[in-house]
């Protein structure tokens, strides 16, 4: 086994000084690869990627990224590390305009990301025409965009997203996640939380099913879509 380009390894933890949320959990990603964490409301999905991205502490296990122990870090270290966060609340600014989301996204930058931004436009075209209007205003699937973007924008070498389909649309849903494979495509690995479990597995390299705060299966999205207890137990038989 080789050592994952970013690791969550064996996270034991919780908020503040409540109770354990995560018991020995462990997720990771490759490069090339979508990674994707699936399990039911409650599971701790939200609570491992916040573990990862170092907005909880853990008690026990440990965060590595590229070989580097980074546990330790404060996420804002952690971005400057490379990684890209997008959570699964409040994940853009709804008052500020589409351009200004993206502004912000970069605030760690000394260098000229006008580029970048542009970049971000040729991904997701309909921010482009919609750049000068509050965030906010727009769309569910397209305020997705706006924080796909915006965690674009520090150029990571990693890209967390927690459950960036939630509440679009079938059609929306699809659209969103070939945009996805297109940044994995460009060398950005991907994990993920997402709630359609099926077509989330079905574009998983890599797959987590989380119950209560632990690992309950792991394997390739074919894997676990072809279990059958997996089957029964979260994708409805
Ligand atoms: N900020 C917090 N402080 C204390 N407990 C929390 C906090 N956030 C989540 N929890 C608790 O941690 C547990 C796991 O929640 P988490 O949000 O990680 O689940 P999830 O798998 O992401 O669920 P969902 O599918 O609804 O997004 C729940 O019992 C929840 O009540
Ligand atoms: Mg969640």
């Amino acid at each position: 086994m080789t050592e994952p380009f970013l690791i969550g390894d064996n996270m034991t933890g919780g908020y503040g000084r409540g109770p354990d949320i995560l018991h020995n959990c462990t997720i990771a990603v490759n490069p090339g690869e979508i990674a994707v964490i699936v399990g039911p409301n409650g599971a701790g999905k939200s609570t491992a990627m916040k573990a990862t991205f170092g907005m909880l502490n853990v008690r026990s296990g440990s965060v590595r990224l590229d070989g580097e122990d980074i546990t330790n870090l404060s996420p804002q270290e952690r971005v400057i590390k490379g990684m890209g966060f997008v959570p699964q609340v409040r994940n853009i600014f709804p008052s500020m305009t589409v351009e200004e989301n993206l502004e912000m996204g970069a605030y760690i930058r000394t260098d000229d990301f006008r580029s970048t931004i542009e970049q971000i436009y040729d991904l997701f075209p309909i921010l482009r025409d919609k750049r000068n209007q509050a965030a906010g205003e727009l769309s569910g699937g397209q305020r997705q965009q706006v924080a796909v973007g915006r965690a674009l924008m520090t150029q990571p070498k990693v890209l967390l997203l927690d459950e960036p389909t939630a509440g679009v649309s079938p059609v929306v849903m699809d659209e969103l996640f070939d945009r996805i494979i297109e940044v994995s495509r460009t060398g950005i690995p991907i994990l993920m939380v997402e709630q359609n479990a099926k077509q989330a597995l079905e574009i998983a390299d890599r797959a987590y099913v989380l119950v209560q705060g632990a690992n309950a299966h792991t394997g390739t999205g074919k894997e676990l879509l072809a279990d059958p207890e997996v089957r029964r137990s979260f994708l409805g038989g």
